[in-house]
Order: C-alpha cells, then sequence, then structure tokens
C-alpha cells in the first residue's frame, strides 16, 4: 500500500485550513509542504508563519517539509519549531550535506535527501544510511501542475536496489505530476512508497476517492 503526501501548494491558500481539514479527513498520510524562496527556484510560496499556523490548528498531522531553498541549514530548525515533522532539502542546495542532516536530527526531525531530475540516483547513494526519506523529483522544482518526466522511474528503481541490498527502508518518495492512474502506479511499481500529489487531488471532485486509489497502489 502507498501513502500518500498531498502538497498544499496546490490548495486554496484562501481556504487552506478547510483544504488541510478535508484532505486529512480522507486519510492523508501526511501534508506535503513545498517552500520555495525565489533563490534555489525562481518561484516564492510560503514559510515558517504558515507551518506554525497548521501545525496548531492540525498538531496531529505529519508535516513533509519539503525546502527548495539554497540554505536548509539555517532555516532547518525553525521548520522544526514550527511543527516540521520530516524535513527534506536538495542536494544541489548550498550547505553542507552532513552538516544539515546532523542538524536536522539534532532539533529532532527526521531527514530527507531530494534530487533534480539532473541529478543520477548514485549521487544519494553516500548519503543512504543516515536519511528517513528520499525525494526523487519527477518534475523540476518550483511549480505545481506539470508533466511528469518518466526519467524518475529508472531513479527510483536504482534507489529501491541499493536500499534492499543495504537493508534500509527509508521512505522513497517521488514528487512533480503524480496521479492515481498513470504516473502513481508506474512509480509504486518503480518502488516508491509515498506519493506527493498535488493538483491532481486538490484539483479533483471527489479528494477521499483519489487518496483511497492513491493507497490501493
Ligand atoms: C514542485 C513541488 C511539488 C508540487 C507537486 O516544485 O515540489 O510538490 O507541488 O505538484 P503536482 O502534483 O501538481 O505536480
Ligand atoms: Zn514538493
Amino acid at each position: 500500500m502507498a501513502k500518500i503526501s498531498p502538497s498544499i501548494l496546490s490548495a486554496d491558500f484562501a481556504r487552506l485550513g478547510e483544504d488541510c481539514k478535508c484532505i486529512l479527513d480522507a486519510g492523508a498520510d501526511m501534508i506535503h509542504f513545498d517552500v520555495m524562496d525565489g533563490h534555489f527556484v525562481d518561484n516564492l510560496s510560503f514559510g515558517i508563519p504558515v507551518l506554525k499556523s497548521l501545525h496548531k490548528v492540525f498538531p496531529e498531522a505529519v508535516y513533509d517539509v519539503h525546502l527548495m531553498i539554497s540554505h536548509p541549514l539555517f532555516y532547518c530548525n525553525a521548520f522544526a519549531q514550527a511543527g516540521a515533522d520530516y524535513i527534506t532539502f536538495h542536494l544541489e542546495a548550498e550547505d553542507d550535506i552532513q552538516a544539515t542532516i546532523d542538524a536536522i536530527h539534532a532539533c529532532g526531525c527526521k531527514a530527507g535527501l531530494s534530487i533534480k531530475p539532473g541529478t543520477p540516483a548514485e549521487a544519494l547513494f553516500p548519503w543512504l544510511e543516515q536519511l528517513e526519506m528520499i525525494l526523487v523529483m519527477s518534475v523540476e522544482p518550483g511549480r505545481g501542475g506539470q508533466a511528469f518526466l518518466p526519467s524518475a522511474l529508472d531513479k527510483l528503481s536504482a534507489i529501491r536496489a541499493e536500499c534492499d541490498r543495504r537493508g534500509l527502508t527509508p521512505y522513497l518518495s517521488v514528487d512533480g505530476g503524480i496521479n492515481d492512474a498513470v504516473t502513481g502506479p508506474q512509480c509504486v511499481k518503480a518502488g516508491a512508497d509515498l506519493l506527493v500529489a498535488g493538483s491532481a487531488l486538490f484539483g479533483a471532485d471527489d479528494r477521499a476517492k483519489v487518496i483511497d486509489a492513491f493507497h490501493a497502489l
């Protein structure tokens, strides 16, 4: 059974609390919280105060924070304080990877590392033992609603095989262009066990039905 982490980048920000309640009631396993700094990616999204507000209203939810920012080391403690459970940063960001993983763990969170479409799966291998989540981007980070890049599938397979070989069980997550009909099933077949979906879920008339369909994969 795959788990689902809805990306609230596709929610209606004027009704963010209601949209979160809706997907949590419908069985979402986590809330995927996309942070953009206008530097690592050219877009801006939302940050620490928004997470803090959501955590206050939904303290039991699991917050899967995806930092698409150049300096995750500087900000990870503030996200932890605001309620993050998982903090995922990019291997292509500017901060020292070991120091950032250590800082995330030191503030009591689980650490995730993500790769962009142009980065090979093997670049993650030196860090696998220290990670609770791996996030393969299947679109260029920066915005929702883009088409899935099939090159993510071979990466998922390679990472799953390497984790199996080493006896590791971090979440293997995929983000970008994921739907319950085609790309989600392909990713699960390739080894993903946590699917991030934004537009396919928030754009659906019956979100509970889509979440059930993801869970059935
Ligand atoms: C992209 C974000 C994704 C995005 C996914 O930069 O990291 O989480 O919101 O949205 P969809 O599912 O619409 O591709
Ligand atoms: Zn994301």
